[in-house]
């Protein structure tokens, strides 16, 4: 998720679920091309697996894009075909790539042919108002031709005019009944549905309904702790053993590393699991003392010492900053 994801949060999130595939925010073909590559490359052996979601729409960029995916060791690339935000709609791609269908099956074949990693894409259920099934029906047919197995359905439609991307993720209604019948249709392909789920409830009920999985994006951002459930819920997996203080720990344990490797801030991976103790008591001045940057001179496993002691007055009073 484009501002709020890194691979920092990925190191996080892996943490908690060993199985589940974490995807990269996207990244835009110009960024890779011409910019810094391992910016946006970087990550940790232990996110795997990860896929890497790219922005564009030129096929010979993102087969050069998806080269260097794998040169990198990523697991998967991931199109975006959902974005509806104005930048990207300059770009001519994002959700606009709904329109042009062939144009997509060039993309993932381009792809395709370049690399061994699976090609997927994640689109919408439409653009504007327009609720015709047909629609995202021939999108899914004319791409999955070109070699595309995996499509992740965020089952709203993306309204190109009027909406901002935070009301493109809100207003457009959800139509799960949409992503169902793209399984009915297309039963060999593997359709994902993503989209307001944000319970065990909502995503049982989604596989339930025949679905290969669910793509979760804000729930889990906000409310990490949920994915510590997933392994043994629905990868078959020994209930995990995990404790809120272990994962800390293990944060504190990467911040360390990562300031010695890259000189990065502890604050700049913190933000992350501020949601980590969601709901349990004590977790707002936890989460307090993890997002003061007045303390970020200290070392980390300072500031975790800080934020554990039950009780205690706010950083800010315990000395001069
Ligand atoms: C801040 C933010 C940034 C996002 N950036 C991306 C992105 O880079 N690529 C993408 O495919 N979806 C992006 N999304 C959309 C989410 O992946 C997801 O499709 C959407 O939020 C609906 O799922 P959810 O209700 O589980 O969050 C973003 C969402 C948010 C909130």
């Amino acid at each position: 998720m484009l501002d709020w994801t890194d691979r920092h949060c990925r190191y996080f999130h892996r943490l908690l679920s060993r199985h589940a595939r974490l995807y990269t925010e996207m990244v835009t073909t110009g960024a890779l091309l011409h910019g810094d590559v391992a910016r946006h490359l970087l990550f940790s052996a232990e996110e795997h697996p990860v896929a890497l979601q790219l922005g564009g729409s030129e096929p010979a960029d993102l087969a050069q894009c998806a080269r260097l995916a794998q040169r990198w060791g990523y697991d998967e690339v991931n199109l975006n075909c959902g974005c509806p935000s104005e930048r990207v709609q300059r770009g001519a791609f994002g959700a606009c790539l709904m329109h042009e269908p062939r144009l997509v099956a060039d993309c993932v074949k381009a792809m395709a042919d370049t690399v061994s990693l699976p090609i997927t894409v994640k689109h919408r259920i439409g653009i504007g108002r327009d609720e015709r099934y047909a629609f995202v029906r021939d999108f899914v047919g004319t791409v999955a031709e070109a070699g595309c197995r995996v499509f992740i359905v965020h089952a709203r439609n993306a309204w190109l005019e009027g909406l901002s991307p935070k009301e493109n993720r809100e207003i457009p209604p959800l139509r799960y009944n949409v992503a169902r019948a793209l399984k009915a249709d297309f039963p060999a392909l593997t359709i994902v549905v993503n989209g307001g789920l944000d319970t065990d409830a909502a995503v049982q009920a989604q596989l339930d309904a025949g679905l290969d999985g669910a793509m979760v994006g804000r729930a889990a951002y906000h409310n990490p702790w949920w994915l510590a459930s997933w392994d043994a819920r629905y990868f078959g997996a020994a209930p995990a053993t995990l404790t809120h203080e272990a994962v800390e720990e293990a944060m504190v344990r990467y911040m360390e590393r990562e300031a010695a490797a890259h000189g990065t801030p502890w604050y700049s991976i913190a933000r992350h699991m501020l949601g980590l103790r969601h709901g349990l008591p004590g977790a707002r001045r936890w989460r307090q003392v993890w997002s003061d940057h007045r303390l970020k001179h200290l070392p980390a496993a300072e500031v975790m010492a800080r934020a554990r002691v039950p009780g205690a007055p706010k950083p800010s009073l315990c000395e001069p900053l």
